[in-house]
């Protein structure tokens, strides 16, 4: 088990299988000037598909995501699905991507065993699109979700970033959009992951902002209402149901206490949060004969290290080093 010293244990990992995008999200990454990791510093697909294999038979992993950057930039991306497919426990598979190229892609990754895609797309205005991503690449986002859902890579999920001045006013319209296309809309408020390091507490849209937004158009309800007594709701059910709408507040109301997330980094680094200043290098000891069983101790080490919150509301925050596009979402 993976277990930290707040009795948190994870059992969700998000594995980054590159630092590299063809998108430039205003967000995330800088214009240019970033500097990729070297290609012998990468994890190969054999070590990520061994270190998956430690993680889920040796410390419970039950989850698998990957991310990027971009993970379908990673040619090998469908032989490591099919790969991580024939572990036993089988662990669920999901991929966190832009939706570029998976048109191409989300038959033949559906085929190796993928279970399901949450897709990047903030905006429906192509214009919006190419100011916030830098790219004109609107279409073949879309058509990448609708080629997801026809290939069976369901429930589709869409993550929405919102920001002041380019599409804060466009979730009442992206629900819309997403109820009628049978995609479950999420919107994650902006966390300060920024190459650029220009997050500002003041300018974001929050949790709060979204929800009234939404009530203008629709009727929310707390899908947990009574369980959780007056614990604010994530997803809510739109218009009576059966469509969900989920708002994470990932400044304005943390669920770090409840957090069952590890990360791996393209480069071979256990991450405990996305806001930690600390690694463990893994790559390391894959390259220098280390057993399965070792190489578990190393990580559950880590894990014991596990701090206890971001505290991105805290004026003592320092952002992490690396942007969101190296760490992973
Ligand atoms: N804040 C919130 N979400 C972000 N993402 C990327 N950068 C940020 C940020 N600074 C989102 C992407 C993608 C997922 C990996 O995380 O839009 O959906
Ligand atoms: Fe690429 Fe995702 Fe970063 Fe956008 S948020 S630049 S799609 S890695």
């Amino acid at each position: 088990m993976l277990i930290d010293t707040y009795g948190r244990v994870a059992t969700d990992l998000r594995v980054s299988l590159t630092d590299r995008c063809n998108l430039r999200c205003t967000y995330c990454m800088p214009e240019e000037g970033l500097q990729w990791l070297a290609k012998p510093d990468l994890l190969t697909d054999d070590e990520i598909v061994r270190l998956i294999g430690i993680a889920v038979t040796h410390l419970g992993i039950e989850e698998v995501r990957f991310t990027g950057g971009e993970p379908l930039l990673r040619p090998g991306l469908p032989g490591i699905v099919e790969r991580v497919a024939a572990l036993a426990p089988r662990p669920q598979m999901s991929l966190t991507t832009n939706g570029i190229g998976l048109k191409r892609t989300a038959a033949a990754l559906k085929a190796a065993g993928l279970d399901r895609v949450n897709v990047s797309l903030d905006t429906l205005r192509p214009d919006v699109f190419k100011t916030l991503t830098r790219r004109d690449r609107h279409k073949d986002v879309i058509e990448g979700l609708e080629a997801a859902h026809a290939a069976g890579l369901t429930p589709v999920k869409i993550n929405s970033v919102l920001m002041p001045g380019l599409n804060a006013d466009e979730a009442p319209d992206l629900l819309a959009w997403a109820v009628e296309h049978d995609y479950e809309l999420r919107f994650i408020e902006q966390m300060p992951l920024d190459a650029q390091h220009g997050w500002k507490r003041d300018g974001m849209v929050t949790a709060g902002d979204i929800l009234t937004s939404l009530r203008t158009r629709f009727r929310l309800t707390d899908e947990g209402a009574g369980e959780r007594g007056s614990a604010p709701a994530e997803r809510w059910i739109v218009d009576g149901g059966p469509h969900r709408v989920g708002v994470i507040a990932s400044v304005t109301r943390p669920f770090c206490a409840a957090c069952d997330r590890t990360r791996l980094t393209a480069d071979g680094q256990v991450r405990t949060c996305l806001f930690a200043t600390e690694e463990t290098d893994l790559r390391g000891a894959l390259r220098s004969d280390v057993p399965d069983e070792e190489i578990a101790g190393i990580w559950r080490t880590a894990m014991w290290g596990k701090k206890a919150g971001a505290g991105l509301d805290d004026p003592s925050f320092v952002q992490p080093d690396r942007p969101m596009s190296a760490i992973g979402g």
